[in-house]
């Protein structure tokens, strides 16, 4: 359920180096001959049977190509495709040696659907092509030369032998590309391969040019981005090479025939899989990007990425500052961090930042030879550097790189990491001005949300389109401080940011049955506040005076102890502004309870909803009740450390501080995921009136569920109406409906509940506005839906060009995509909260 998790190295170690599963081999043969083929149906299978070579069709296609797979591992794992931009349909081809040379898969009619590369057979003899146990199909001359091999050639996947990167001689650059889905090996969006300019480093490349991911230049032993990374490891051993003929990464699986292992791009991550021998799946031992930090830039120029303290966290290289403030409240650093006080080259020093991931080395410049001292002094004599590290950190530090542009993509890590120096102005430095510095790098924490732009093509194309006149790297960014190993002080407007300064002393206490029984005077009805998804609310009184709420779960929350504890721990470390606090939790037999922070004005619903109280919130109150709540999803959405989808978002689960600040309640129980781009299905838990048409019929929820619960808040915070009974002209019975009319008529301002008084101007835009992305938010489609990511920066940016909604996915009227007779009738139930145990 989190994000990030890799088993125990030492397990992985211990794997038994027995191949058990792995056929004997068969009698197919292992070559082609010239002038001989591989008709469809047939194989070849490498001389100890670990490889298999033929035609095969994907799941969900018809289309047939020529690959390798691994003999013996079921399902299917394809590791090369041939003519994956070329599927054979509609005929039977086969694969032969031609008369010059070449490889060609063609069919009868000569029709050539793929060929290797026309090849230089002024060697001896006729060619003759095998497939070797390293999974390598090698072409060779008579004479034994190499005219071509599939190794040169990846498709998605990196066998243990092969190399990503450059050979220089040959201008040959071997990357993986992914497949376009997994019924389709032609060649997908992204790619990964080592970047030669600069200090080279291995990238992932969204459509051959925009990075999402970086690893940082190679330190001598393993890849600045991936400190975890066992340059000794028993099992596997990396190596990197940078010389003047080549730059590539290999992996060899060391004298361990048992550990299969292969590393594969798979969308946007770099998967690394082992087989265990005697295994019965496929287990994924890590994947990049790891977290929100590792998507490229996420912190802007000069900014410095951290997730180790549990909150999101970028924030500007001390002696650095927001370049534009203002725009950080809406999320938007493209203009990154500049400096406070300029350089005079003459009196400049440099800061020490330690443990981090090294910048951007595309402009950097290498040189080995030195020593760091040498290379302090290097970058102190020219003015235009602004930056250095050593190069290799094998056997202490030593060599030099050297930056003098843009310091962009820096991150720190809680453990290991690398110690870069940055060109300070002299009354910049924190401390002893000049000399390495250990102490007060002072940062401002923003976010960036340039990972969305990568997360998902849904969500890249929807930023797309939403920022089409905005130029195309917008990131965002907020206020937000944290606390890691680098001492950090929050800086500048406190307004935004979250409650995070308390995570030192985050202490989750556990309260003991009677305290708790006493508070509430025994869970007396009186004091109870409400009644929510997951169980009743009451409000205590512990005895110091502290005025709490009670949560009493209910039963179907059959959760274990331990985990029970475990995620009690988990929620207890999202904290936000716009989250309720959990102070603690109690378990007493089958009672699991937890304890939040008491809210004085309730919940949102006793607000908006009551004629008598609705008055006391004007426009701007809700505008910026909205943008909190907004605010707290997008926090549990994606700058969490964990990934949280809420479930049950609704106006009853918004409360009210003294001030009317939102807060989301009830999150803790959702369940906590490691990944949001996966849609899961379980335990149908929410309320009608909010649940998005895939999750109440198919139990199929993702953050996109939440998206759409949160469009239909907007709409009755606007409105003042349930989503449920408008009965105002007939035929209309949801407030989706109703509203979706009104903006079609161009009428949105409508929709404003006619009590609300306020600020003149402005509000047409902002209703008009807010009406806009809840539309955009109830859409039928989860993929059309935005990530809320886009809509927080769309809801504070007046300027931002919005795509017109289309139909909202709302229970009754749901124009000719209906399918379903019985999702209308249950939808038009009011909205009682309802648990489906699902059936699937
Ligand atoms: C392949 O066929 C061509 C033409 O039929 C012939 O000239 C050549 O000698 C053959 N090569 C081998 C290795 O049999
Ligand atoms: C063999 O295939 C290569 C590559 O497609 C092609 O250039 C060459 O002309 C072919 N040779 C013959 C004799 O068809
Ligand atoms: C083909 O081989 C000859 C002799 O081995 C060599 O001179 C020539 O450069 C090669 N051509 C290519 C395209 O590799
Ligand atoms: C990516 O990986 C997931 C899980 O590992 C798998 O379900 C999915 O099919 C993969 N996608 C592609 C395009 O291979
Ligand atoms: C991909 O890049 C090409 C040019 O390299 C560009 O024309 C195209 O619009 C890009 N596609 C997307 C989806 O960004
Ligand atoms: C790996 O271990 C061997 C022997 O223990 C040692 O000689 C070698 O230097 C080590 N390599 C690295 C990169 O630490
Ligand atoms: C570069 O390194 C590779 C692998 O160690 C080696 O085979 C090659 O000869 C080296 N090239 C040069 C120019 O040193
Ligand atoms: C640079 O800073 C040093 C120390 O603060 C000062 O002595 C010197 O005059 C400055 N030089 C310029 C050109 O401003
Ligand atoms: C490298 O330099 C080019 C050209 O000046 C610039 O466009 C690019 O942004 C720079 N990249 C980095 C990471 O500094
Ligand atoms: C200073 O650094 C820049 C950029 O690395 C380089 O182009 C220039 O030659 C250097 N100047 C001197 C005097 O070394």
């Amino acid at each position: 359920m989190v994000a990030g998790v890799r088993p125990p190295l030492a397990q992985l170690l211990l794997l038994p180096l027995l191949v058990t599963f792995f056929s004997s081999p068969a009698s197919a043969a292992d070559t082609i001959a010239a002038n001989s083929s591989l008709a469809d149906g047939e194989t070849l299978v490498s001389a100890g049977g670990v490889f298999e070579l033929g035609f095969f069709t994907p799941a969900s296609s018809t289309a047939r190509f020529l690959g390798i797979w691994y003999m013996g591992i079921a399902p299917q794992t394809i590791v090369w495709v041939a003519n994956r931009d070329a599927p054979i349909t509609g005929a039977t081809a086969s694969l032969a040696i031609n008369a010059t040379g070449s490889l060609v898969i063609a069919d009868s009619s000569g029709r050539v659907f793929w060929s290797s590369a026309p090849s230089n057979t002024s060697g001896t003899g006729a060619p003759v092509a095998q497939l070797l146990d390293s999974g390598n199909f090698v072409l060779r001359d008579g004479g034994g030369a190499v005219l071509w091999q599939s190794f040169d050639h990846p498709s998605d996947t990196l066998l243990p032998g092969m190399k990503l990167g450059w050979d220089l001689t040959t201008g040959l650059d071997r990357h993986l590309t992914t497949w376009r889905s997994p019924g389709d090996p032609s060649q997908g969006d992204y790619t990964f391969g080592i970047d030669i300019r600069g200090v080279p480093e291995g990238f992932i490349r969204y459509n051959g040019t925009a990075p999402v991911y970086r690893n940082g230049p190679w330190n001598g032993l393993q890849f600045s981005g991936e400190p975890e990374m066992e340059p000794n490891n028993s099992n596997f051993r990396f190596e990197f090479v940078a010389n003047a003929s080549d730059v590539y990464y290999t992996f060899v699986v060391d004298g361990a025939a048992g550990v299969v292992s292969r590393f594969v791009l798979n969308q946007s991550s770099v998967q690394r899989y082992v087989w265990p021998p005697g295994g019965h799946a496929w287990s994924l031992y890590w994947s990049l990007p790891r977290d929100q930090c590792d998507h490229y830039a996420q912190c802007g120029a000069f900014g410095v990425c951290d997730t180790a303290s549990g909150s999101p966290a970028c924030g500007c290289v001390h002696g650095f500052t927001p370049a534009s403030p203002r725009d950080w409240q809406l999320r938007d650093s493209s203009a990154g961090c500049r400096r406070v006080t300029p350089l005079n080259c003459t009196g400049d020093g440099f800061l020490q930042l330690r443990g981090v991931k090294l910048p951007d080395t595309t402009n950097a410049t290498e040189d080995k030879s030195i020593t760091v001292d040498q290379c302090r002094q290097m970058c102190l004599a020219n003015c235009s550097c602004l930056a250095y590290a050593a190069s290799s950190i094998k056997g202490g530090d030593s060599g030099c790189i050297i930056w003098s542009s843009l310091l962009i993509d820096i991150r720190h890590f809680p453990s290991g990491g690398e110690d870069l120096y940055i060109r300070l102005a002299a009354s910049d430095l924190p401390s002893n001005g000049g000399g390495p510095s250990k102490t007060n790098i002072v940062v401002a924490v923003f976010v960036s949300l340039a990972a969305f732009l990568l997360f998902g093509l849904g969500g890249f194309f929807f930023w797309n389109k939403f920022f089409r006149n905005k130029g195309t790297s917008q990131s965002t960014q907020r206020f937000n401080s944290f606390d890691s190993s680098i001492p950090l002080t929050p800086v500048q407007d406190r307004k935004l940011e979250d409650e995070s300064g308390q995570n030192k002393d985050l202490n989750v206490t556990l309260f003991d049955m009677a305290t708790i029984a006493f508070s509430t005077d025994n869970f007396a009805t009186w004091t109870k506040l409400g009644e929510g998804g997951f169980g009743a609310v009451y409000k205590g009184e512990l005895e110091g005076g502290q005025t709490v709420a009670v949560k009493r779960l209910s039963k179907f929350s059959t959760q274990g102890l331990g985990e029970f504890k475990n995620e009690v721990m988990l929620i207890a470390k999202l904290q936000h502004v716009n989250l309720v606090r959990l102070l603690g939790c109690c378990i007493h037999g089958e009672e699991r309870i937890l304890v939040y922070e008491y809210m004085e004005n309730r919940s949102l619903d006793n607000f908006i909803f009551d004629k008598g109280r609705s008055a006391q919130l004007d426009w701007s109150k809700r505008f910026d009740i909205i943008l909190g709540i907004a605010r707290g999803l997008l926090y549990l959405h994606q700058d969490s450390r964990y990934k949280v989808i809420h479930r049950d978002l609704k106006a009853g689960n918004i409360l009210l501080d003294r001030d009317m600040n939102p807060k989301i309640s009830d999150f803790g129980v959702a369940r906590i995921f490691g990944d949001d781009t996966d849609s899961h299905t379980r335990k149908v838990v929410g309320t009608y009136g909010y649940m998005s048409p895939e999750y109440a019929m198919d139990g199929v929820f993702s953050v996109k569920s939440d998206v759409f619960s949160f469009g239909v808040l907007v709409l009755e915070i606007v409105s003042g109406r349930k989503n449920r009974g408008i009965y105002s002209s007939g035929e209309q019975t949801s407030l989706l409906s109703h509203a979706w009319k009104l903006w079609r008529e161009g009428n949105a301002v409508a929709l404003l509940d006619e009590t609300v008084a306020g600020a003149g101007e402005h509000r047409v835009s902002e209703v008009r506005r807010c009406v806009q992305v809840a539309l955009l938010c109830v859409q039928e489609r989860a993929d059309d839906r935005p990530h809320m990511a886009a809509v927080f920066m769309a809801l504070g940016n007046p300027g931002a060009v919005l795509p017109q909604p289309r139909h909202p996915g709302f229970c009754s009227d749901r124009g000719s995509t209906s399918t379903d007779g019985e999702w209308s009738s249950t939808c038009t139930v009011n909205d009682v909260t309802v648990t489906i145990v699902e059936g699937r």
